[in-house]
C-alpha cells in the first residue's frame, strides 16, 4: 500500500503581540471577559508590510528545512487561506517563486477555517494515487486585515500566522484517513459581505469585514466536530482511549474542551495554543501541530487526530500516525 507521511513540520508568527490589555483600550471589552469566554490571552498581527505570502513562506521554509528536502524535490504545493496576496495570482503562484519550487502544481484554497485539513485531505489522495511524491501543505492567513475593529464580538479572536507540513510517499501510514464536509446553508452566519463578484464596493459596505453571528457559531462547532471525531474513529476501527493527542482548531477553547470531553482525553492531551494565538483560520491547526513536535510533546508513531471547523460551513478531520 501506497500512504502520505508528515516528514517535517514549520511555522511562522508575527512578531507584534496584541493582549487583551490593548484591545480594552480599543472596544468595550476587558480581558476577563475574554479570557472566560474563549482562552484566548493574545494573538499575533502581522506588520503593516507583512502579507499572508510572507507567513507562509517563512513556514514552508522552516517545514522543508525540518524534512530535509531540497525545495526541487516538493512536486504539488496547497495553500489553505481565506485571505490571498491578491485575488489573482493566487499566493501558491507567489509562494511556489519565492521557494525556488520547480513548476509544480500550485493552488490555494479556500475553507476557511479548514483549509489546512482540507489541502491535507486533497494533498494526501495525490500521493496515495501515485500523483505527487512530496507535497508541500500550508496554513497561512493575516486575517486581522478583515477585522472591524470596533466591533467587540469579532476582533478579540482573531490572529496572523502560519503553519506548514511536508507529506512524503511512504509504505506504511502516516495519514491514516482524511474526512471533509460542507454545509452552505449556514453560509449566513460566518463570512464577509463584500467580494469580487457581487461587486466589490468595499468603502459603500464598510470594507471586507468578519461578520459572524458567534452564538450559533458556537453551538453548531461543538456537535459537528463531535460528530466528526466520531467518524473518524468509526472509519478506523478505533476507540477513544487509543487516540495520543487531540490537535484542534483553535477557535474557542470552550469548544476544544467540549471536543476533549466527547473523546474522554485529558487536556492533558490536547495541544492549545488559541491562548496565544487567537484564531488564525486556516494556520491554527499546522501552528499547533509543529509546537507540539517541536516542543518534543507529540512523538514519533503517536496517534493524532487533527479537526477543523469554520466558515462555509466547512469542517474536517485527518488521523495521524505522526
Ligand atoms: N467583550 C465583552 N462583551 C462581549 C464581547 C466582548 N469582546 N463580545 C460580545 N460580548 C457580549 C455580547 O454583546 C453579549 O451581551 P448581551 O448579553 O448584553 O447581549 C454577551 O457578551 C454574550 O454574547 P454571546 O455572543 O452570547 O457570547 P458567547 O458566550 O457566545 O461568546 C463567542 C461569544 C464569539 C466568544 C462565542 O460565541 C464563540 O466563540 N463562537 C464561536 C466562534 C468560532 O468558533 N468562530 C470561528 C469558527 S472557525
Amino acid at each position: 500500500m501506497r500512504y502520505s507521511r508528515i516528514i517535517g513540520t514549520g511555522s511562522y508568527l508575527p512578531e507584534t503581540v496584541l493582549t487583551n490589555a490593548e484591545l480594552e483600550q480599543r472596544v468595550d471589552t476587558t480581558d476577563q471577559w475574554i479570557r472566560e469566554r474563549t482562552g484566548i490571552r493574545e494573538r499575533r498581527v502581522a506588520a503593516p508590510d507583512q502579507t499572508t505570502c510572507d507567513l507562509a513562506e517563512m513556514a514552508a521554509r522552516r517545514a522543508m528545512e525540518a524534512a530535509g528536502v531540497d525545495p526541487s524535490e516538493i512536486d504539488l504545493l496547497i495553500l489553505g487561506t481565506t485571505t490571498p496576496d491578491l485575488v489573482f495570482p493566487s499566493t501558491a503562484c507567489l509562494l511556489q517563486t519565492r521557494l525556488g519550487l520547480g513548476e509544480c502544481g500550485a493552488f490555494d484554497l479556500n475553507a476557511a477555517c479548514s483549509g489546512f485539513i482540507y489541502g491535507l485531505s486533497v494533498a494526501d489522495q495525490f500521493i496515495r494515487a501515485g500523483t505527487a511524491e512530496k507535497v508541500l501543505v500550508i496554513g497561512a492567513e493575516t486575517l486581522t486585515r478583515m477585522l472591524d475593529w470596533n466591533d467587540r464580538s469579532t476582533c478579540v479572536l482573531f490572529g496572523d500566522g502560519a503553519g506548514a507540513v511536508v507529506l512524503a510517499a511512504d509504505e506504511k501510514p502516516g495519514i491514516m484517513s482524511t474526512h471533509i464536509h460542507a454545509n452552505g446553508h449556514y453560509s449566513d452566519l460566518l463570512g464577509t459581505s463584500v467580494g469580487v463578484s457581487r461587486g466589490f464596493k468595499a468603502e459603500e459596505r464598510g470594507g471586507v469585514r468578519v461578520k459572524m453571528k458567534g452564538n450559533e457559531v458556537f453551538k453548531v462547532a461543538v456537535n459537528t466536530l463531535g460528530r466528526i471525531v466520531d467518524e473518524t474513529l468509526a472509519a478506523n476501527n478505533l476507540e477513544k482511549h487509543d487516540l495520543d493527542w487531540l490537535i484542534p482548531h483553535q477557535a474557542n477553547l470552550r469548544i476544544i474542551k467540549a471536543t476533549a470531553r466527547k473523546l474522554d482525553m485529558s487536556m492533558d492531551q490536547v495541544i492549545v495554543t488559541v491562548d496565544q494565538h487567537g484564531n488564525t483560520s486556516a494556520a491554527s491547526v499546522p501552528l499547533a501541530l509543529d509546537e507540539a513536535v517541536r516542543s518534543g510533546r507529540v512523538k514519533r508513531g503517536e496517534k493524532l487526530l487533527l479537526e477543523a471547523f469554520g466558515g462555509g460551513f466547512t469542517w474536517g478531520a485527518a488521523l495521524v500516525r505522526y
